[in-house]
Formats: C-alpha cells, structure tokens, sequence
C-alpha cells in the first residue's frame, strides 16, 4: 500500500472511532492534506471555521499566510503535508483542551508513522507542547531541535514556529516568524 493509501485507510478508521468530544459541535473531521511523501510535515493546533466548513487544514487567512511563506522558500503547499493536533473545530475556535488533544493523540502519532518525515515543524505552541511539554515557544521557535518520541521510533527533528494566524496582525511576531520560516531549508540541508 503507498502512504496516502495507507492515510486514507487510517482517516477512515479515525473519523469512525476517535471519541473526540468536539465531534457533536464540529461539521466534518479536517484530515491531514498535502504530499504524503514529503519531507516535512506541519502540525497546526485545530481546524477554524473555514477548515471546518470545507474540510481542510489551514485554509484561511493563517493558511493564506502559511502558503506565501513557503513560496518565499520555494516550496509549494502541495509538496509538504500540513495537518492538525486536533482534528476537529474546537466552538468559537477556543484553545483545545488537553483531553481533546489527548483523544486525537493516536491519530496524530499514525499519520506520523505513516509519512515519517524528515522534519516536522510546529505551527503554534499546542503541537509544541505535545512534543516538548516544559519548553516555551518563545525560547525555542527558530531552533532546530533533536528529540527520540518513543512512539515516533528512532530520533526526529523538529522545529517550532509560531503560529501564522497569531503572527498575521501582530507586527512583531510576522517578522520573527518570516525570519524562521527562513531556516527550513537549512535545517533540512542538516538533516537530509
Ligand atoms: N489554524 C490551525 O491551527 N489549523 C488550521 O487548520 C487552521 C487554522
């Protein structure tokens, strides 16, 4: 089976028995999109509105905002997979509770194992936290960082970026986020 039939299968048993509690208000799970031969993988927090009313990750103005800053280093939006900690629009695109992170965890972790990328970047501080549970976005975004995750298998790279949405209209945080975006491809010139 190829990676993408493999997520097919894996969304498909996912959509029917994650007990995710945001299931009853959400329309639709939003699934993982893009390359599922890609080196990167991205990890946002949660679908919002638009993601929930269509049914894919980051396609509003943080998606918008996502899909320039990869032009600007020359990857396209359909050549990385880009997914979410949670699969389902939390109401009023309130923070995910960790019980609702907790629930979509194993669904998150096989998608992972699926792709098994080279890099995967954090967009925001909730898929940071996951990983590095006592680190602070605002310490370590920007930073290429190695880490063996026991369900991942063998050690994995990471980088943390702050969350595009959070960084649209906030000057500061756009251009510190612009600037790391920057070192993807040197951390995967590292890495490959
Ligand atoms: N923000 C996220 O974290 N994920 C999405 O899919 C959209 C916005």
């Amino acid at each position: 089976m190829t990676k993408r039939e493999q997520l097919d299968e894996l969304n498909k048993y996912w959509q029917e028995n994650c007990e995710c509690g945001l299931k009853v208000t959400a329309t639709q799970a939003v699934f993982g999109d893009g390359n599922a031969n890609s080196d990167i993988v991205f990890i946002g927090e949660a679908p919002g509105k638009n993601e929930d009313l269509q049914g894919k990750p980051f396609i509003g103005a943080g998606g918008k905002f996502l899909a320039e800053m990869l032009e600007s280093i020359k990857i396209k939006r359909e050549d990385v997979y880009i997914t979410n900690i949670v699969k389902y629009r939390p109401p009023n695109n309130r923070d995910p509770l960790p019980e609702e992170k907790e629930e979509c965890n194993e669904w998150l972790m096989n998608e992972l194992r699926i792709i098994s990328p080279k890099l995967i970047v954090f967009l925001g501080r909730h898929p940071m936290g996951r990983f590095f549970p006592t680190e602070k976005i605002s310490d370590i975004h920007g930073k290429l960082l190695i880490k063996k995750i026991p369900e991942l298998g063998e050690k994995q790279a990471f980088l943390a970026l702050y969350h595009p949405a959070a960084a649209l209209y906030n000057g500061g945080l756009r251009e510190t986020l612009i600037k790391d975006f920057k070192k993807i491809p040197k951390a995967l010139e590292k890495i490959l």
